[in-house]
């Protein structure tokens, strides 16, 4: 098994990974959980490949109670948290319970916030099911849930117990979703780590070694969680392609954009402007441009009214007042942070 430790300064905790973990869950949680009631939130899609799986490994320890939400974004939601609260209160799950949010991001965020605020806070541990929620969501803490001015605009910092990941789920994973999180494991190449980039350009199949590289980018955004937790400096590097992949999500509405998809545009098109300013090695969006593609993801800027672009930009939560931070390479695996006046943004894309 592959662990890393999360030095947050809130909670300290630990990152397990192990293909098969899943079908042993129930003795891991046995050792860091001295209670016997476990409330498992999880979503349909989830429940219904894996469902009979965790129920049997938990069984053996836990009273085990299951909460099903309809999969996708529109779970992040205010009712729906409302009606897993209405049922946590009517299964009387208290304090000394454990929730345990098993799926993709969206239900960790939704199960993270409900840890975090009903009774005012129950622990919780992350099993997180999908490549993206594996390699980024399920750690650092941040839990959130959407409105309809925008997405993750009601949420707390709130770390979990423990976080368990078995790679073997994603072989469930539709492609699209895999690509995904591709997204952002090649962000964590490009900002902090010129090996892993390298890797991922030669390897030949991705799944023999998707373990190690789950660990690598866990490893990364641990220790910059580490350093700071409440994202209020180095942790805006993990946002490098997110400020024109907000952009343009939200410009389509979040309908024609997975998030990594616009991610993946976003850290080509920045890089590739940042060249032109003389910020950026040259040939380094060429290096992201060929791995994008390796990958299944895009990376041309869509046709879109430049002027929508930059406004959905500007209103982007990361922005402080006239200014907006964004993040640049030097080179594959060094990046760093650059204030710029916000109407600058239009020279990055
Ligand atoms: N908290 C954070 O730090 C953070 C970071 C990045 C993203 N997010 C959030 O994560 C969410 C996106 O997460 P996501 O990409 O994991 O999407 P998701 O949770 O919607 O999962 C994608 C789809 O895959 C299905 N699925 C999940 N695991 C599966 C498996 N093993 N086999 C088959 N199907 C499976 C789900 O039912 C869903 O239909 C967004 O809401 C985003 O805001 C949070
Ligand atoms: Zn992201």
């Amino acid at each position: 098994m592959l662990t890393l430790n999360v030095n947050a300064k809130s909670r300290q905790y630990k990152i397990n990974i192990k293909r098969g973990i899943l079908e042993k869950l129930g003795d891991h949680i046995k050792l860091l959980y001295k209670g016997k009631r476990l409330l498992v939130i999880t979503d349909t899609n989830v429940s219904r490949l894996y469902k009979e799986k965790i129920d049997r490994t938990l069984s053996e320890y836990f009273k085990v109670d299951f909460i099903e939400v309809e999969p996708g974004e529109s779970s992040k939601s205010f009712k729906t948290m409302e009606i897993c609260c209405e049922k946590l209160a009517q299964l009387n799950i208290t304090r000394s319970d454990l929730i345990v949010a098993f799926g993709g991001g969206v239900v960790g965020d939704l199960a993270g916030f409900i840890s975090a605020t009903y009774l005012r806070g129950v622990d919780f541990i992350q099993v997180p099911t999908t490549l993206l929620s594996q390699v980024d969501s399920s750690v650092g803490g941040k839990v959130a849930i959407n409105l309809e001015s925008g997405k993750n605009l009601v949420g707390n910092f709130y770390q979990p117990k423990a976080v368990f990941i078995d790679p073997d789920l994603l072989s469930t994973l539709d492609e699209k979703y895999f690509s995904d999180g591709m997204a952002e494991v090649i962000k964590y190449g490009c900002i902090r780590d010129e090996k892993l980039f390298n890797n991922l350009k030669e390897c030949t199949d991705i799944n023999k070694i998707i373990e190690e590289i789950i660990y690598t980018c866990c490893e990364i955004k641990a220790d910059v969680v580490g350093e700071d937790e409440l994202d209020k400096g180095i942790r805006m590097i993990l946002n490098f392609g997110h400020t024109i992949g907000h952009g343009i999500e939200k410009v389509f509405d979040y309908k024609k954009y997975s998030h990594g998809e616009a991610v993946a545009i976003g850290m080509y098109v920045i890089s590739k402007n940042s060249e032109k300013l003389g910020l950026t090695k040259m040939g380094t969006a060429d290096e992201i441009k060929n791995l994008l593609e390796k990958y299944n993801l895009s990376y041309e800027l869509p046709v879109v009214e430049e002027k929508n672009l930059i406004d959905a930009i500007k209103k982007d939560k990361k922005r402080t007042g006239e200014y907006l931070k964004i993040i640049l390479l030097k080179e594959i695996g060094n990046c760093y942070i650059k204030k710029i006046k916000s109407d600058e943004i239009k020279n990055y894309i």
